[in-house]
């Protein structure tokens, strides 16, 4: 080979390199415009919401949102509005403030609505309940306070709240001498694990058109989602059509569920017949963790937007650094999101829209 075609073959090698660099990542990564939200990045694979708080407790405020931080999201969830002991903590005096303000705020926007929840053993109210009785009387008092408030509830909120965590958190976390949460009060006051079938048929005859969730936590834990699909199945959820779907919680980590774990839970619920979403989803995170948090959003919703068929939406629990429960709840101070503390995107914020 002379000289002069070495040099020939070694430039247009050099150039075929160039040009195919360029092509691929001009196709692996397109130019995002600057501004996209994350509603608009993620329009053709599900809906991305948030829970807020709307005044519930006396340090909440809806107003702690401004509109172009809620302009991030297309579905609204109550993080407190709509549990029973804020929208009912006494017979029949409703409190509908918040959750109304929740709701004509999406309506306005045009944004969906997820309704959480009717039957949980935390905040839920006393008169539901009675400790006097035989069993069949407290099962009889829990029963109708329930149909009561799922029928007002459900009523209202009828064509605007368009799905509904109706059970939550009622299945064991580890496999001991029931595979149920046998000190909920509603477990207590029926006797057994019945209240979930009913509350399903009362939520059913209320709003025939909203979509029915059972929702909890862990359930990517093979073992606990093997005795959520045994309590469906058994109460015959998916075969009377009284149910649509599944919430994973999705309170998770900076390295836990992985891809495959994520996958496997997403495949066997689908297969049971159930739609699949991501309800309350935050990670633990300190604030000296924050390049960590984003590469686990960007993997997180590189894998969601994988199973986006089989992924109905996905709802984060919270909108900013300024507010989670997880502060609360691990007793040190969380930055998990995707906003910091004044609501100005994280870095974390361009990584889920480069995942889309
Ligand atoms: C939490 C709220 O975020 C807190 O403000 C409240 O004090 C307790 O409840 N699983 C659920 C949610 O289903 O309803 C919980 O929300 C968080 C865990």
């Amino acid at each position: 080979m002379t000289l002069k075609s070495s040099r020939f073959t070694l430039f247009s090698l050099t150039a075929i390199f160039t040009i195919t660099a360029l092509i691929v990542s001009c196709a692996s990564a397109p130019e995002v415009p600057e501004g996209t939200t994350l509603a608009e990045a993620y329009e053709n694979h599900f809906p991305i919401g948030a829970a807020v708080a709307a005044g519930e407790y006396s340090f909440d405020s809806f107003a702690r949102y401004s509109d172009a931080l809620l302009g991030e999201f297309n579905s609204l969830t109550a993080e407190n509005a709509m549990k029973p002991a804020i929208l009912q903590p006494k017979k029949g005096e409703f409190n509908w403030i918040p959750a109304d303000k929740i709701v004509a705020y999406a309506v306005d926007h045009n944004m969906r609505l997820r309704g959480h929840t009717l039957v949980w053993h935390n905040q839920t109210a006393d008169w539901m309940f009675t400790d006097s009785g035989t069993q069949d009387e407290q099962r009889a008092k829990a029963m109708d306070s329930l149909r009561d408030h799922i029928a007002a509830v459900m009523t209202r909120y009828k064509g605007k709240v368009t799905s509904w965590d109706v059970v939550n958190e009622v299945v064991a976390d580890s496999p001991g001498d029931s595979p149920y949460r046998t000190d909920s009060p509603w477990y207590q006051a029926y006797g057994g694990i019945g209240y979930v079938r009913e509350a399903f048929e009362m939520a059913r005859a209320a709003d025939p058109d909203a979509l029915l969730f059972y929702n909890d936590y862990s359930m990517i834990d093979p073992g606990k989602r093997q005795r959520v699909l045994d309590m469906i199945d058994e109460l015959g959820l998916v075969r009377d059509g009284l149910i649509d779907g599944v919430g994973l919680q999705a309170h998770w980590g900076l390295s836990y569920p992985d891809r495959t774990t994520l996958r496997d839970a997403v495949r066997d619920f689908r297969e049971a017949g159930l739609r699949v979403e991501i309800t309350e989803l935050d990670i633990i995170c300190d604030e000296w963790d924050q390049e960590l948090l984003a590469d686990r959003y960007e993997n997180l919703f590189t894998w969601l937007r994988e199973l986006s068929d089989d992924i109905d939406g996905v709802t984060f629990w919270g909108v900013a650094d300024d507010h989670t429960w997880l502060t609360d709840f691990h007793g040190f101070t969380n930055y998990p999101f995707l906003f910091d503390t004044e609501g100005n995107r994280k870095d974390a914020h361009r990584r889920v829209i480069q995942a889309a």
